[in-house]
């Protein structure tokens, strides 16, 4: 989403409405018609009477053309805009389209005869009424009607209404600490309302990072101004070292510079580091803060920024010191993906994989039918179909286990492996690559225990490699991956347990696995093997 354009007749409101609309938003407003007499150096009516219709429509479509290119502006279009087929198509590729209605009779009396519109002529009635029937087909064509004989505020409303209920929502329920992921393209515009439709007000804290405030700072902070909100970024370094308790340390100092009280308000921008990293400072500064994730890697949007874990890093231990801190919204606007370098899209697709496997047959084959999801053509309603199920997925296993007391153990397939893979070839694999290696490694435990087929085992590995996903061990002992295993914060008696597939889509959970069997089917999954 781009842009929003408004369609529809001469005197239809589509400017006032578009003003007041990117006011809302804020974005800036345009009007095709004023580009036009900029670009032309003469008023319309002018370039009618001296170039004729043809001409204005050639420059109207030169200055639609422009205008699709920008981003964040509401766009009023020319009441003729939509004739040209080029130009319609331009408006729908960039985002939604509003058609303003207006009973004629209603626009007649708010037009009068006005000497700027030069297709009325004198009796505007009668050419109102023509116009409408002539294009009444061409407004209607894709774009979302909104009832224009009412106040703009309203007509405001409900094209902002209309945009929240665009979006994909899961609820995660959990009583008191209940909250929505809203998930779709252009998401984040709507931030500011949505935050005001939770009551709250005041601050927000936007942490992120420095690239990231680069490219998504704006879109944050102007939504959030023109909802009333002080926004105040605040920048973290990257990597899995921000996730410290010095970082947290400085969030805390920033925080209270900033004047942040318990009313106000944490947003998370940023991939799983940043999300955690804000989660664990927002659970804690002042006994918790209103916390909201805006993630923008696949992975954090599938996977981190729902079910309210929040950590940091020990010396000792990854995650070690952390809370429990559920966010009051998640905003997940998967045309932030675009930016992700591939390595990080595939990273999250094998969280993907993973869900697929041990919960959902159907998301299983949704993966495999999307044959370019590791190219640089996956869509962004592509990728809004992957967010969705897996975020509901993910919310549903939150729901019967909020504090990680047994059920969403399901979510460790790949895991124990993946983790000592990550601890024993420290910097090798991005957490997701190692999770892929370690679903094949503990797939193939699976198929040795009798509880996987191997048809769906070789199915499972070809969708991994088909996304790009390493599915090979380099090859090496055994020894320190299974040494790694059994140093697990998560192993209980010094046994080690995994999450297994019974199948495509069903799991058992808990199943102790010899480290025997690990180390043969370890061996076998190594790239020389
Ligand atoms: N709390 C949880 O439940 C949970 C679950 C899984 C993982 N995690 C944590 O998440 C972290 C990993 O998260 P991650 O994989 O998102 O990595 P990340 O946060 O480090 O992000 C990866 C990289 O992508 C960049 N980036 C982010 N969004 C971008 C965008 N839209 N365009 C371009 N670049 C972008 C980041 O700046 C970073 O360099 C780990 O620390 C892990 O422990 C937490
Ligand atoms: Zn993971």
């Amino acid at each position: 989403m781009r842009i929003i354009a408004l369609v529809g007749l001469m005197g239809s409101g589509k400017s006032q409405v578009g003003q007041a609309l990117a006011r809302r938003l804020g974005w800036t407003f345009a009007d095709t018609d004023a580009e036009i007499e900029a670009r032309d150096g003469r008023s319309i009516p002018a370039i009618f009477r001296e170039s004729g219709e043809a001409d204005f429509r050639a420059v109207e479509r030169a200055v639609v053309r422009g205008i699709t290119k920008r981003r964040r502006m509401v766009v009023a279009t020319g009441g003729g805009a939509v004739l040209s087929a080029a130009s319609r198509r331009l408006l729908y590729e960039a985002g939604p389209v509003f058609y303003l209605r207006v009973p004629v009779e209603v626009l007649a009396g708010r037009l009068g005869a006005d000497p700027g519109r030069p297709l009325l002529g004198d009796d505007s009635y009668a050419a109102l009424e023509r116009l409408s029937a002539e294009r009444e087909t061409l407004y209607a064509d894709r774009t979302i009607p909104v009832d224009a004989a009412a106040p703009v505020d309203r007509i405001v409303d409900e094209i902002l209404g209309y945009l929240a209920d665009a979006r994909r929502r899961v609820r995660v329920d959990l009583g008191p600490r209940t909250y929505e992921v809203r998930v779709g393209i252009g998401a984040l515009a709507l931030l500011g309302v949505d935050l005001h439709g939770l009551g709250a007000r005041g601050r927000v804290a936007v942490v992120t990072h420095r690239a990231l405030a680069r490219r998504f700072g704006e879109d944050v902070t102007a939504a959030l101004e023109a909802a009333g909100f002080a926004p105040h970024v605040m920048a973290v370094p990257m990597g899995e070292r921000a996730k410290s308790l010095q970082q947290a340390g400085r969030l805390y100092d920033a925080l209270a510079e900033a004047g942040l009280a318990r009313i106000d308000t944490v947003a998370a921008l940023g991939g799983g580091v940043v999300g955690d990293l804000a989660g664990f400072v927002a659970g804690t500064y002042m006994r918790g803060v209103r916390l909201v994730h805006l993630p923008t890697t696949l992975l954090a949007q599938i996977d981190s920024s729902i079910g309210g874990k929040a950590a940091v890093n020990h010396p000792r231990a990854k995650n070690l010191i952390g809370v429990f801190h559920q966010p009051a919204l998640v905003v997940a606007d998967v045309e932030t993906l675009r930016s992700l370098p591939p390595r990080e899209r595939q990273a999250g697709l094998a969280e993907a994989v993973k869900y697929a496997m041990v919960l959902d047959a159907e998301l299983f084959g949704v993966l495999e039918g999307q044959e370019n999801a590791a190219a640089r053509r996956w869509s962004a309603q592509q990728a809004e179909e992957i967010v969705f199920r897996c975020a509901s997925l993910k919310a549903r296993v939150v729901e019967t286990d909020e504090f990680e007391e047994g059920p969403r153990e399901v979510l460790n397939y790949g895991h124990t492996v993946g983790h000592a893979i990550e601890a024993a070839l420290a910097g090798r694999y991005v957490h997701g690559e190692a999770v892929a290696i370690g679903i094949r490694v503990e797939g193939q435990v699976a198929v040795r225990l009798g509880l996987l087929a191997s048809e769906e085992a070789r199915r499972q590995d070809a969708l991994l490699a088909r996304l790009g996903l390493p599915v090979s061990l380099p090859p090496g002992p055994a020894g320190p991956l299974l040494d790694a295993m059994r140093l697990d914060k998560k192993r209980r008696d010094g046994r080690i347990r995994c999450t297994l597939p019974e199948g495509i889509g069903r799991a058992r959970l808990g199943v102790e696995v010899s480290e025997t069997l690990l180390g043969e089917v370890i061996h076998a999954c190594q790239e020389s093997s």
